[in-house]
């Protein structure tokens, strides 16, 4: 029989332009997700670990799962690097659960990092990109906001949209980054001021992007029916979905939606019998605006087009009906690739048991995180709740 899983502990350094190197980075999560359990669990204790990563920033392209092992004191066990692009740290959880689940590991470590603001930009252009398609994307000039502009462009145009709805998220964002310490934009942005920022690829400007960023986050999972052996207030998976797609947009019967995110949400209410409206909120991939905007009809929370009005309407502030990205989201917080959906799981973690501080969404029971790979080539969906 499967066993459920629950998070026990978690970590996150700061995300942002950093002076620490990834392996402290590392080292500063993993403490702070040790430093979380209220007890039993040491590091001789884990007997699985999955590292998220695109490569450190392109500083350990091959083999960083030992550089885990190393610097999380761990080595000996099995240690695994998961590598979907943006949605490693989503796909890094799911190997814990599933390890978890199918009885192979008691105490599972998972750590993302990325150390992206060290490398030249042209450089960091062509790591990046190489996880986007290669013959028909990156050779013929693409980059990941080049492709998300199109996408902008096609949604605007179907829902006879002006830039208004992907500013707002861009504003509410940026709001929700400035109440969280971790994030790597603490400031407040108008809406006038995104719009006349300089753009990167139309629609999308400055504001419409994630940052470039360093950081890390960590993660110790247990199996559900042991968790209160290591904490009072465990924060339980209780539904995971994970697919795929093409990886070029062109071979997509759809520009607008992204049917892995589609798959992977279904799936994730599906294992966990749940309705959408048990979920009190979101942390979605919003690596450009228009990302939350999708992600919102995608998962099945508005229909086509309607996010848009959702989002206008002031429908997914904070303290609102359906809080969407409460730690700021990729936009504000930032994203350092790997490390990425570890922290959306420890965002929820922190949410659920009522520690999020500032940005703290009342009352929050249940909590889903989706972590996309590319422009929507992967995708994970993960339900957490305290019940
Ligand atoms: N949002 C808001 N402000 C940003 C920003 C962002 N995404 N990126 C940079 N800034 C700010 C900086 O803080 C800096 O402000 P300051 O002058 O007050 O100090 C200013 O803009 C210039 O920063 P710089 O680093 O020189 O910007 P840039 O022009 O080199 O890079 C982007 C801007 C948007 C191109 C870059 O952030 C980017 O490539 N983002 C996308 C990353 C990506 O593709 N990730 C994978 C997604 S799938």
């Amino acid at each position: 029989m499967v066993r459920r899983a629950a998070i026990v502990g978690a970590g996150q350094t700061r995300f942002g332009a950093l002076d620490a190197g990834p392996r402290e980075l590392l080292r500063t999560a993993v403490a702070q997700a040790f430093a979380s359990v209220d007890r039993g669990a040491d590091r001789a204790s884990v007997d699985s670990a999955f590292l998220a990563t695109l490569g450190f920033g392109g500083w350990q392209i091959g083999n960083s799962a030992a550089v885990l092992a190393e610097e999380s004191g761990v080595a000996g066990v099995p240690t695994t690097r998961v590598e979907n692009a943006c949605a490693s740290g989503g796909f890094a959880l799911r190997a814990a659960v599933d390890a978890v689940g199918s009885g192979s590991a008691e105490l599972v470590l998972v750590a993302g990092v990325e150390k992206m603001t060290d490398i030249p930009n042209a450089r960091r252009r062509y790591w990046l990109g190489v996880s986007g398609d290669t013959e028909w994307e990156r050779l013929a000039g693409l980059t990941f906001a080049g492709v998300y502009g199109l996408i902008a462009s096609r949604y605007l145009a179907e829902h006879h949209l002006g830039p208004e709805a992907l500013t707002a998220v861009a504003v509410k964002n940026h709001e929700n980054g400035a109440l969280n310490p971790n994030a790597h934009f603490r400031k407040v942005v108008k809406a006038e001021e995104v719009a006349a920022a300089p753009r990167v690829a139309d629609p999308l400007g400055l504001y419409d992007c994630c940052p470039v960023s360093d950081g890390a986050a960590a993660l110790l999972v247990a199996p559900a029916e042991h968790a209160r052996r290591f904490t009072d207030a465990p924060v339980y998976v209780e539904g995971v979905g994970a697919a795929s797609d093409y990886l070029a947009v062109q071979e997509r019967a759809d520009l607008t939606r992204f049917a892995a995110s589609r798959r992977a949400a279904d799936q994730a209410f599906r294992s966990g019998a749940l309705e959408r409206s048990a979920v009190s909120f979101l942390e979605v991939h919003d690596c450009f605006t228009i990302g939350e905007l999708l992600a919102l009809e995608d998962l099945g929370f508005a229909p086509p087009g309607e996010a848009a009005r959702m989002t206008l309407a002031g429908e997914t502030r904070r303290d609102a009906r359906l809080p969407v990205n409460p730690d700021g989201g990729l936009k504000a917080k930032g994203h350092p690739i790997g490390a990425t959906g570890v922290g959306q799981a420890y965002e929820a973690f922190c949410q659920l048991r009522g520690s999020a501080g500032a940005r703290q969404v009342p009352g929050a029971e249940r909590a889903l995180a989706h972590n996309v790979g590319g422009a929507g080539a992967t995708a994970t969906v993960t339900i957490f709740g305290v019940g």
